[in-house]
């Protein structure tokens, strides 16, 4: 039977750009569908959707875009646009990215919701709540801030305070402000609708839902086992209803009030399918009530209660079909070099940034799947750890088996492989790709397979690692490159490489749902179509058999080493983004002009200060390095020492009138605290200061600043 898989990460709010745990999730998941995908051998085919889709509502987006002075929807539109670089950049191939403010889900919301309103769920109670009198508005915990009830400290919010890490309802804080207007909060009675989970009928659907095996990983039973508590008492009515203004879906039949954004959601996971369903003519409800169908969301630790208590209760009692037909799976947290990212700031990793720096998207792929296994557990990237995990995995072992014998093949054998093997090399196959488990043999990649299905990534890249490890180990005792200097040992030459090469295909399609970009050369490389799972099975000779006589096509470098200066920038990123190197038109004006000829020269610009000037950090710096930009006949990228201890990378618009090398050791002009701003081509720390004329059919040239004789990098200029 086909395993229908609908696959989902966490929505990310849309407030703010990834950051590098977003990512790591997303990889997580990307590598569990690409495994499912290859799986195309009839019984065990597999029909994978995976969707994703920004959560939109909420206090924090609406107010975010009052700030900006733009619509909610137009805020939500520029976070979206930006979020293909990050998915396309490391290979995260959903098939759908959505929203959850959209008419699927507004339908889908409600449609719910009724359901639950139906079955008696949804109870409405008068609460107090704090209200800013001067904005008219109901505040969220976070838009109140005061002092800690606790330790006194002042400007905490109204959840907990930072300082001694106390949590408490916003009543309690002592003179409490509102956020937006400073005002003093009033208590103003409001009617809200709660989904009544303390009915006994939620208590006995969960405790069964979630002991079905299978369906959470057990550290997942035993918390939520706990927040059910004996018989349910530790379960209270859960408040899904916000004051307007608020950026939500509307609460059918109870005018100015929206779902809370934790109601609608999770069900924007829905959404996204149904958009998608929509647009590939799948009908989405026979999907939902197919029985081979499963739902499988990969969510972060922090999420939990949302995912395991809320969103199952709303399913199971909206009748849902989907309820059966869910699981679960809860990573932990990453962490950069033992520290906790803040969920605001991110960390001192930008995704971009990293892609910016020219480093292979891959590496992280591999490096993240070989921390990740099948538990909650926090994950730490660390930048040594990364670099000599890579060099030595994926360069050292992988690559370096067809680094050592492809081109023999090319040179010698006019790119054939063998038609035979010798029975030598036939058993070194069967050594790599088989094992001994108690007197049995059986094939690895049965092993690896289980690995990936129950997210085991770093072991299955462990027993991938074994095989390259028995590859290399081939190929040191047989050395292709002594072989290769004598003409008897042709036949063997042709044997080694041969052999080398098909183990070499084996661990690629083993590796491909972690390095698809990597496979994709390599099937290219070999003539292989693309590479399915079957491809691994070893018993029957299939492996060697589809590669003997075969020819292929000349090998290419397929990964470079990672340098450890590339951590180095990493890490040293700023973090904002803003203005660059455009000198044409930016050209300093020498204000001591006495020459009477009246040119055309560009207009004064409006009088300053001395304060003013001295907001501009001039520095002399030298330009260590130059080249041409791939891709821009406009751009000269410079590497400029400023004398900070460490180097800049600015773009400059003056690939017209210099040659990279001319300029190459010259002192010049920097601006040194102009904020970096992020192009195409990666990110620019400064300007370099340029003259050019406003006339530009007059004199078209652009003539960098160089200082008189005796100036050095980190002088300031006054
Ligand atoms: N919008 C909610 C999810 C709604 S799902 C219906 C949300 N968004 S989030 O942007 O804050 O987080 C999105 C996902 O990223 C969550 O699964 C969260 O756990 C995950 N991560 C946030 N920080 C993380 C790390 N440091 N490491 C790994 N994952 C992290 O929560
Ligand atoms: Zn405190």
């Amino acid at each position: 039977m086909t395993r229908k898989l609908f696959v989902t990460t966490a929505l990310p709010y849309a407030n703010a750009a990834f950051h590098i745990g977003h990512i790591m999730e997303y990889i997580q998941a990307d590598i569990w569908v690409r495994f499912q995908r290859m799986q195309r051998d009839g019984a065990a085919d597999r029909e994978v959707h995976f969707v994703g889709a920004d959560d939109t509502h909420g206090t924090p987006i609406m107010i975010a875009a009052e700030k900006e002075g733009i619509t909610p929807q137009q805020f939500v539109a520029n976070i979206a646009a930006g979020r293909a670089q990050y998915l396309d950049g490391f290979h995260i191939a959903f098939d759908n990215w959505y929203s959850t403010d959209s008419p699927e889900n507004v339908d889908l919301s409600q449609s719910i919701y009724r359901k639950l309103r139906d079955t008696g769920l949804i109870v409405t109670k008068t609460v107090d709540r704090f209200f800013d009198p001067v904005k008219g508005m109901f505040l969220a915990d976070r838009n109140i801030k005061g002092e800690c009830p606790k330790c006194g400290a002042k400007n905490q919010y109204g959840d907990n305070c930072e300082v001694c890490g106390a949590a408490y309802q916003p009543t309690d804080l002592v003179n409490p402000f509102s956020v937006f207007t400073n005002a003093t909060p009033v208590m103003k009675p409001s009617e809200q609708y709660f989904f009544k989970l303390s009915d006994p009928r939620c208590f006995e659907f969960l405790k069964d839902w979630l002991n079905t095996p299978g369906r959470l990983q057990p550290e997942m039973v035993n918390k939520v086992s706990e927040w059910l508590g004996e018989a349910g008492e530790k379960l209270a009515d859960w408040d899904i209803s916000r004051d307007a203004p608020y950026f939500g879906i509307p609460i059918p039949d109870a005018p100015g009030k929206f779902f809370y954004v934790w109601m609608d959601a999770p069900v924007g996971y829905l959404a996204s399918l149904k958009n998608y369903c929509d647009k590939k003519g799948i009908d989405f409800d026979a999907f939902l009530n197919d029985p081979s169908t499963e739902q499988i969301h990969f969510i972060g630790k922090d999420i939990v209660s949302f995912h395991l208590l809320f969103w199952p209760a709303m399913l199971k009692f909206a009748n849902h079909p989907v309820i059966d037909k869910l699981k679960v799976n809860v990573h932990g947290f990453l962490t950069v070099n033992n520290e906790k990212m803040s969920k605001s700031r991110g960390t001192g990793i930008s995704p971009l940034r990293y892609l910016d720096l020219g480093m292979n998207p891959e590496w992280l792929r591999y490096y993240i799947a070989f921390k990740l296994n099948s538990k909650v557990e926090d994950l730490d990237f660390n930048g040594e750890d990364f670099v000599a995990r890579v060099n030595s995995d994926l360069i050292g072992k992988y690559v370096n088996i067809a680094s050592r014998c492809a081109g023999f093949i090319a040179k010698r054998f006019d790119g054939k492989l063998a038609s035979t093997l010798s029975e030598g090399a036939q058993s070194w196959i069967n050594r790599a790709l088989t094992v001994d488990v108690n007197g049995v043999i059986v094939e690895r990649q049965a092993s690896i397979a289980a690995h990936f299905e129950n997210r085991e990534f770093g072991k299955a890249l462990r027993e991938i690692m074994e095989i390259a490890d028995i590859t290399n180990q081939y190929v040191d005792e047989n050395k292709p490159w002594i072989l290769a200097k004598d003409a008897e040992k042709t036949a063997e030459l042709h044997d080694v490489c041969t052999t080398a090469l098909i183990l070499f295909r084996q661990l690629t399609i083993l590796l491909s749902p972690v390095l698809p970009g990597v496979a994709k050369n390599v099937a290219s490389f070999l003539n292989d179509a693309e590479f399915t799972w079957a491809d691994t099975q070893v018993f029957g000779d299939a492996v060697s058999n589809s590669m003997l006589g075969r020819t292929i096509g000349a090998y290419s470098h397929l990964m470079t080493r990672m340098d450890a200066k590339m951590i180095e920038a990493l890490f040293d990123a700023p973090q904002a983004a803003a203005a660059i190197a455009a000198p044409a038109g930016d050209a300093a004006n020498d204000a001591v002009s006495a020459a009477p000829a009246a040119a055309a020269i560009e207009e004064l610009a409006p009088e300053i200060k001395i304060d003013d000037f001295l907001k501009v950090d001039l520095r002399i710096a030298k330009i260590v390095n130059c080249e041409l930009v791939d891709g821009s006949d406009k751009l000269l990228r410079l590497t400029l020492d400023a004398g900070e201890g460490r180097l800049r990378n600015v773009f400059s618009g003056i690939r017209s009138a210099y040659q990279p090398e001319e300029l190459v050791g010259k002192l010049t002009v920097l601006v040194a605290n102009l904020a970096p701003r992020k192009m195409k081509f990666g990110i620019s720390e400064g300007m370099v200061m340029a003259a050019s004329s406003a006339d530009e059919k007059a004199n078209p040239g652009i003539y960098i600043l160089n200082p008189w004789p005796g100036a050095e990098p980190g002088m300031r200029i006054r």
